[in-house]
C-alpha cells in the first residue's frame, strides 16, 4: 500500500485503496461533489473541501446513523440537484462513512461513492469492504447495504488531530487482525501512537487494510461465514455497546472487553488454545484499552442483546472464536447458559 495501491475486487468491478494526502485527495474528485462530514472533521480538516462543493456537517456522535439523518441526506441531494453521477464524499469517521454510504447507495438506486476515512478506525476497517448503514431504535447496523465505493483515500496526517482516546479506540481493531488473522502484526503495533511517525503508521494500517480486502474479497456479501472472523469480540463487544446505551463505551472499547471475553469463552468451550486469553488481554492492556466490565452485573441486558445478534440461531447463539492465535472460526448454537458461565467469571 506504500505508494503502491491496492485494488480490492468486488461483484461489480474493483477500487483502489490509497494513501493520499488530504488535498490531494481532494484535488482528484469530480466536482462539485456533495461532502458529508461532521463538525470535528470539518473544524480541523474543512479547509481543505474545495469552494462551492455542498457540505453537510454532522453533529459527532453514533446518534448521526439514524433513519432521521438518513432521509434528511437523501433530501439534502435531492434540494441541491445532486444528479445519478453526483459524487458523494464520505469524510469523517465510521459514522460518517456508514451513513453517506448508504445515502450513495439509496439516492437515485447509487451515485458514485468516495471514502476518505479520517478517524484510525475507520481507516484501517470501516471504510473499506463496502458495508454501509443505519441504526434503528431495535439496534445497530440493522439497515444498509453492500455497496462498494469507487474509490478510498486515506489520509494518514488528518489522525493528527484525532483525539487520543478515539486514537486508542481505533487499536482496538488493529489488535483483532493481529488475533484473528496475523501475529506477526504485533511487532509493529507494540508502542504505536497517534504522535508516532507516517511510516510506522502506514505500515500497520496498510497491513490491515491488505488483510480486511483479502477476507472481503473472499466473502463480500458476508454469506460464507469467512468475513465472521473480522467479529471476533464483537457478539460480546456490541451487547456491551446496547446495554451502556451506545456513547459512553466506544465501540473498540466495547470489542476488546468482548476480544477477552470471547477469547476466555473459546477456552471454556475447548475451541481456544490455552493460554490466548492472558495474551489476548496483556495485549490490549498495554494498548490502553479497557478489559474488564461488570458482567454480572449486566448478565441480563447482554443475553438478551446477543439474542439478536446477526450470528444467532434457534437453538443459540454465534460468535467468531479464536482456534488459536492468528485463526479463527464461526462457532454457531453456543448454549446461552456457556455464555453466561464464561461471562459470570470474567
Ligand atoms: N462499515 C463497516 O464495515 C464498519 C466497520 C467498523 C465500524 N463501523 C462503524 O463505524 C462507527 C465508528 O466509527 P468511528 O470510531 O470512526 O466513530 P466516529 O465516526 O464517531 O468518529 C469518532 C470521533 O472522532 C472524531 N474524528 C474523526 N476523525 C477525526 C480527525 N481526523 N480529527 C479530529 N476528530 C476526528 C469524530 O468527530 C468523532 O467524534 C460505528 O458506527 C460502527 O458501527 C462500520
Ligand atoms: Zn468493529
Amino acid at each position: 500500500l506504500n505508494d503502491v495501491e491496492l485494488t480490492v475486487r468486488h461483484r461489480l468491478g474493483s477500487y483502489p485503496v490509497e494513501f493520499v494526502p488530504l488535498a490531494k485527495a481532494m484535488a482528484r474528485i469530480e466536482g462539485p461533489a456533495f461532502v458529508v462530514t461532521d463538525e470535528n472533521v470539518f473544524a480541523a480538516w474543512g479547509h481543505h473541501i474545495p469552494q462551492g462543493w455542498p457540505v453537510k456537517n454532522l453533529a459527532p456522535g453514533e446518534e448521526a446513523k439514524s433513519l432521521a439523518m438518513h432521509g434528511l441526506i437523501l433530501e439534502w441531494l435531492a434540494d441541491g440537484k445532486a444528479r445519478r453521477d453526483s459524487t458523494v464524499v464520505a469524510f469523517g469517521g465510521g459514522v460518517v462513512g456508514d451513513l453517506a454510504g448508504f445515502a450513495a447507495a439509496s439516492y437515485m438506486r447509487g451515485v458514485p461513492l468516495i471514502q476518505i476515512p479520517t478517524s484510525l478506525l475507520a481507516q484501517v476497517d470501516s471504510s473499506v469492504g463496502g458495508k454501509v448503514g443505519i441504526d434503528l431504535p431495535q439496534g445497530k447496523n440493522l439497515a444498509g447495504a453492500f455497496y462498494p465505493p469507487k474509490a478510498v483515500y486515506v489520509p494518514v496526517e488528518v489522525l493528527s488531530t484525532l483525539p487520543p482516546r478515539q486514537f486508542v479506540n481505533g487499536m482496538a481493531e488493529i489488535w483483532k487482525y493481529a488475533f484473528v488473522l496475523d501475529p506477526s502484526l504485533a511487532d509493529e503495533i507494540v508502542g504505536l501512537g497517534r504522535d508516532s511517525e507516517e511510516g510506522p503508521l502506514k505500515t500497520v494500517i496498510g497491513r490491515c487494510i491488505r488483510l480486511k480486502a483479502a477476507v472481503v474479497e473472499e466473502d463480500e456479501m458476508d454469506v460464507s461465514g469467512r468475513r465472521a472472523v473480522l467479529n471476533f469480540g464483537h457478539t460480546v463487544g456490541h451487547a456491551i455497546e446496547v446495554v451502556t446505551g451506545y456513547g459512553p463505551v466506544l465501540h473498540g472499547e466495547a470489542v476488546s472487553i468482548g476480544m477477552v471475553a470471547e477469547a476466555v469463552l473459546g477456552e471454556r468451550l475447548g475451541v481456544t488454545d490455552l493460554g490466548s486469553a492472558a495474551l489476548v488481554r496483556a495485549s490490549l492492556r498495554s494498548a490502553g484499552l479497557p478489559i474488564e466490565f461488570d458482567f454480572p452485573g449486566n448478565l441480563g441486558g447482554l443475553m438478551a442483546a446477543m439474542s439478536l445478534d446477526k450470528k444467532a440461531g434457534e437453538s443459540g447463539l454465534g460468535f467468531s472464536l479464536l482456534t488459536r492465535l492468528g485463526e479463527c472460526k464461526l462457532v454457531e448454537n453456543v448454549a446461552p447458559t456457556e455464555v453466561e458461565a464464561a461471562l459470570k467469571c470474567l
